[in-house]
């Protein structure tokens, strides 16, 4: 059995950032009450005029990490593209990324949704792939418009989050260090209606009930509740099951939905401040993008480095969850 390593990380986000006070334009709301409640103070919104979708966003980020894997395009030979939003429903946007990317080996291309978690499930399913031999170089990405399903005049939900793009390559290692040691994950379907949104799809394919233009239904206070709750146990679980000391663990990467959620999180584990990963100031919850471009920010700022142990966790629409560690 082989084991794998992470050997490139990129991210995008685009240009055009929407603070807590633009948002005054569509509804009545204030930085203070945003800021108090999620720890958020502004967003970055894609641009279509900008040739900003998921695919061409998750391609800026994967160039950045083929880059830094030091490997051609026809080197990845399978894609994991993480989305809640396709940039069509087909193809894929795995394929279209394979496309962006020049890449001409034909690799398979698969598209994942696990809302927020989405990411590490993808991440969970390449280790397993490489793990038995079948693939050396796996692309990894999490790229995501929530602004396209957005509901701007919703100050309820609209506020908390953004878009972006994170992309990994996770490669064969021949370094016994670098490893995934475990991954956890779960879905609790009796709570799917906590965080869901029914239309533009099979059940309701358009837009129809203009008086009421609900996209994202969210009970909130569940939801935050349950992230709390859920990604402690989790951590607390796979900390126990791979006889890991919480002192061992150098970098903490939580899903960056809230503030709130993830000092809670991090209390429980008395991770220092040093140790904990926080950028949802910058770019709110950006969904299955926020841990891979949190891990590229880590490391370009040097919290990171190999050998060190990395704990990440993810929570959201399902209500799904998720959580990983590794040594990097
Ligand atoms: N600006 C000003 N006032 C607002 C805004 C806003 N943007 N949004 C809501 N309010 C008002 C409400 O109308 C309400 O007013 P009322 O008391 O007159 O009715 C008041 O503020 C309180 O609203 P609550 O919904 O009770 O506020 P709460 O303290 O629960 O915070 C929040 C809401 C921030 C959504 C919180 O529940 C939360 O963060 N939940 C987690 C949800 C989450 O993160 N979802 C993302 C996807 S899942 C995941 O990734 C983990």
């Amino acid at each position: 059995m082989y084991t794998s390593k992470i050997t490139g990380t990129g991210h995008f986000v685009p240009e055009k950032i929407y603070t807590n006070n633009d948002l005054k334009q569509f509804f009545d709301t204030s930085d203070e009450w945003i800021v108090e409640r999620t720890g958020i103070k502004e967003r970055r919104i894609s641009d279509a005029e900008k040739n900003e979708f998921p695919s061409t966003m998750a391609a800026h980020a994967s160039k950045m990490a083929l880059k830094k894997a030091n490997l051609e395009a026809n080197d990845i030979d399978f894609i994991l593209f993480s989305s809640t939003m396709s940039d069509y429903n087909f193809p894929n946007s795995a394929t279209l990324l394979q496309d962006l990317l020049g890449i001409t080996n034909h690799c398979g291309c698969l598209d994942v949704n696990s809302a927020c978690t989405g990411w590490i499930y993808a991440m969970t399913m390449a280790n397993s792939l490489i793990e038995n031999g079948t693939y050396k170089n796996i692309l990894v990405v999490g790229s995501e418009t929530t602004s396209s399903y957005n509901n701007w005049l919703d100050r309820s939900k609209c506020v908390l989050f953004g878009d972006g793009a994170g992309a990994v390559i996770l490669s064969r290692s021949d370094n016994e260090t670098s490893k995934i040691h475990k991954s956890i994950l779960s879905s609790d379907s009796t709570k799917k209606d906590d965080l869901i949104k029914k239309t533009g799809m099979a059940r309701k394919p358009f837009f129809v009930d203009k008086e009421n233009p609900e996209m994202v239904e969210m009970n909130g206070q569940a939801v935050f509740k349950a992230a709390v709750k859920t990604m402690a146990h989790q951590c607390a679980s796979i900390l126990e099951e791979t006889n890991t000391a919480k002192e061992e663990v150098d970098l903490f990467i939580p899903h960056q939905a809230n503030l709130r959620i993830i000092e809670a999180v991090a209390r429980r584990f008395e991770f220092p401040n040093e140790k904990v990963m926080i950028n949802v100031q910058k770019y709110a919850n950006t969904s299955s993008a926020t841990i891979p471009i949190a891990l590229n920010e880590a490391l370009e700022a040097g919290r990171l480095k190999r050998a060190d142990k990395l704990l990440l966790t993810t929570f959201g629409s399902g209500l799904t969850s998720a959580t990983l560690l590794l040594t990097y």
